[in-house]
């Protein structure tokens, strides 16, 4: 992806555009809300919060400056900023490894959001009684042939599109979509608080019960925020490096990270009233928002059958499309690394991506059904694989990029690229304040929480 054109983005909004376009994805509409739900309601958003603005925006900006500095795809730019250091040029595969795991089980969801498209378009939601609808689930993960079917096709249609080039089409179907999630996301906010019981719901993301502060809150807080902000998996570093020299990086950085926060927050609100509304178990896991977004619809669909189809059938096409971006930029990367590296044609290397991602996909599948008792280290395969990728690999990779902008790359490097040559004098008074928090205060979060996890 990197590698043929050095082009530029146009200017702020479109660096902003892009990266909150990598950002905003099933991380903050799927995965957050569940994670929010696990981990203890208020306090995990406030921890969530805190860690996103002191560790993962430092970590970002890291990446940004790699990225912008070198000039070149993931792979290499730790090779050419080191001089071809052995150590740092072998670091560079492991932004190749990550995105192909995640696009495995990414794309089990994107499969979901592609099922519950369907069953919005035949009526679904608004046939069925609202204190059935979210049983709907249960049954449809735990089948054998459904959901790995719908993986497939999901995946197979990434993989088409990537096969062909990421053409200008999808990039500005997402520039309308995205806004569009926003919205529909804000319209289900508002029906989900209006809903009976919702209170609950609002009050448990209000009221912290600091009782459920761990160690395990903040570990997984950062994870989440790793993930949301596309972290530690090779892709803000691409894409900082088609940020012009002259752009304000701080601004690109802030802005991203702050409406990622942003859309994760109003999707926590839009999700858990309702999931107190249908009287889920706030720590239902993965399938939350497949279980209490149907009641909403269907609850809707009682007084309004029609509005309630149209937003229901919009608001999974809107998450389809924004689960399918996402999943063509992760595909993308390896992909890129096998026809630069491995000469393979382009068609070949989708064909090894299908492969490779379609067969650990149909295993993270099948662990919500008939392979629910094969376990790894006491987790299904599917949540091996996103702990794994989460919490270990895109630590690891994120302390690797702090620690090499840190301790690596001269000072006067970061410094210039944060304030673009002293372009910026705001930028050149806060730098001291960015350097320390990216030398000291993100690894050694990192570390910390990184050993946290193995006695989870
Ligand atoms: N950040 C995306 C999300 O929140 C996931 C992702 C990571 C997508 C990296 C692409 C690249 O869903």
């Amino acid at each position: 992806m990197a590698a043929q054109k050095r082009e530029n983005f146009g200017g702020r909004l479109a660096v902003i555009l892009a990266m909150a376009g990598s950002a905003i994805g099933l991380g903050n509409i799927w995965r957050f809300p569940y994670m929010v739900g696990e981990h203890g309601g208020a306090v995990f958003m406030i921890v969530y919060v805190v860690c996103t603005l002191l560790v993962s925006l430092p970590v970002f900006l890291a990446e940004v400056m790699i990225g912008r500095r070198s000039h070149t795809n993931a792979l290499d730019a730790f090779a050419r900023l080191s001089r071809q250091h052995p150590f740092w040029r072998a670091v560079g595969y492991l932004p190749i490894l990550i995105p192909t795991l995640i696009a495995s089980y990414y794309s089990v969801i994107g499969g979901w959001s592609l099922e519950y498209f369907f069953k919005s378009c035949t009526l679904t939601f608004v046939r069925t009684p609202a204190d059935q609808v979210s049983g709907l689930f249960g049954a449809f993960v735990a089948s054998p042939w459904a959901p790995v079917l719908t993986h497939l096709v999901f995946l197979g249609a990434s993989v088409l599109v990537v096969a062909g080039g990421v053409k200008s089409g999808i990039e500005k179907f997402s520039k309308i979509t995205l806004p569009a999630l926003f919205v529909l996301i804000l319209v289900i906010l508002i029906y989900s608080v209006s809903l009976p019981g919702a209170g609950e719901g609002v009050r448990y993301l209000l009221h912290p019960d600091w009782s459920e502060l761990s160690p395990r809150t903040f570990a997984y807080a950062l994870g989440q925020s790793f993930y949301s902000l596309s972290l530690g998996m090779g892709c803000i570093i691409t894409y900082g490096s088609y940020v012009s020299k002259k752009e304000n990086i701080l601004t690109t950085s802030a802005g991203t990270a702050i409406s990622d926060l942003l859309f994760a927050v109003l999707a926590g609100f839009a999700i858990m009233p309702a999931v107190f509304a249908a009287g889920i178990e706030p720590g239902a896991g993965p399938g939350l928002i497949f279980q209490s977004i149907p009641f909403v619809f269907a609850k809707m669909g009682a007084d309004l059958p029609l509005v309630s189809s149209v937003v229901s059938i919009v608001f999974f096409l809107a998450i389809i499309v924004a689960a399918m971006t996402s999943c063509i930029s992760l595909i993308e990367v390896g992909v890129a690394f096998l026809v630069e590296r491995a000469r393979l044609s382009r068609r070949a290397a989708c064909r090894v991506l299908f492969g490779v991602c379609g067969l650990l996909g149909v295993l993270c599948s099948l662990s919500f059904g008939p392979l629910a008792g094969l376990q790894i280290f006491g987790r299904t395969v599917f949540d091996f694989l996103d702990w794994l990728c989460s919490n270990i690999l895109l630590l690891l990779m994120a302390l690797l990029a702090v620690v090499f902008v840190g301790f690596v790359l001269p000072r006067r490097v970061p410094q210039d690229e944060f304030t673009s040559r002293g372009r910026y004098p705001f930028n050149a008074r806060i730098f001291p304040v960015v350097y320390f928090l990216i030398k000291w205060v993100a690894p050694i979060a990192v570390v910390i929480i990184f050993f946290t996890n193995f006695n989870l």
